[in-house]
């Protein structure tokens, strides 16, 4: 049976836009009629790794093992994990916000202690080259061309540039901006707009996920 792994990083439940436009992928996704496919979850959002985690993971190899700290050895048990999770996957789901004009500190967290696992290193071998992938990116504002904010996005290319770049993932990108449209009265004209992005964004999901259960079946015939 294929099987997904999804990645969300919101750091809130109620409201999240990431989550509730992966949710319309997955649920495309496993309803299709295609067989069926399993779904893993890590959510980093809501349970981020420790922060400690990534030094302890970059030195704790360096030492002999027998002279290994719990905390790194943790460290390097935990990156193993994380390492697992992906090479496991047929197909990948990253749900991840964009805050403070960059990425989520919980994302780039847990990217940095993937990159630590000897299967991830840098110059390895990707194992997970060409492998589908969704990378689903919510915004509160608008960066677009014209507006007084472009070129503020610092996040969603660096998203790209570790999904498609260093992991060499087949990445389809569903983008959703002016998501604070609703609850910011200085954005009330933009009401409009945002409701049409949302709907977008959750059309191209559920286009997304049908794709996606097509391609699985293919692969597994
Ligand atoms: C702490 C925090 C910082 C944020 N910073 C920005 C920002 O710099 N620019 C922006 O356009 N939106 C910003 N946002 C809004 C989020 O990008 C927006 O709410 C997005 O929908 C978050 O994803 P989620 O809905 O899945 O939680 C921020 C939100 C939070 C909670």
């Amino acid at each position: 049976m294929p099987s997904i792994f999804r990645l969300d990083a919101s750091i809130r439940q109620d409201g999240s836009v990431t989550r509730s436009i992966a949710d319309s992928l997955e649920a495309a996704l496993v309803s299709a009629d295609h067989g069926e496919v399993s779904v893993t979850r890590r959510d980093i959002g809501l349970s981020p790794l420790p922060a400690t985690a990534w030094a302890n993971a970059v030195f704790g190899p360096y030492a002999p093992e027998d002279t290994r700290t719990p905390e790194q050895q943790d460290s390097i048990a935990l990156a193993t994990r994380l390492a697992d999770e992906l090479v496991e996957a047929d197909a990948y789901i990253f749900a991840l916000p964009f805050y403070n004009f960059g990425v989520s500190q919980h994302f780039k967290a847990w990217v940095d202690v993937v990159l630590t696992e000897p299967r991830f290193a840098p110059g390895a071998d990707v194992l997970i080259k060409g492998r589908p992938a969704h990378l689903i990116v919510a915004r509160g504002g608008g960066y677009g061309p014209g507006t007084p904010r472009h070129g503020w996005d610092h996040g969603t290319a660096w998203y790209r540039r570790v999904l498609e770049d260093i992991w060499m993932l087949d990445v389809q990108v569903i983008e959703c901006e002016l998501t604070l449209a609703d609850s910011t009265p200085a954005m009330e004209e933009l009401r409009g707009m945002a409701a049409e992005n949302l709907s977008n964004a959750h059309a191209s999901a559920a286009d997304g996920g049908k794709r996606l259960a097509r391609t699985l079946a293919a692969k597994a015939a």
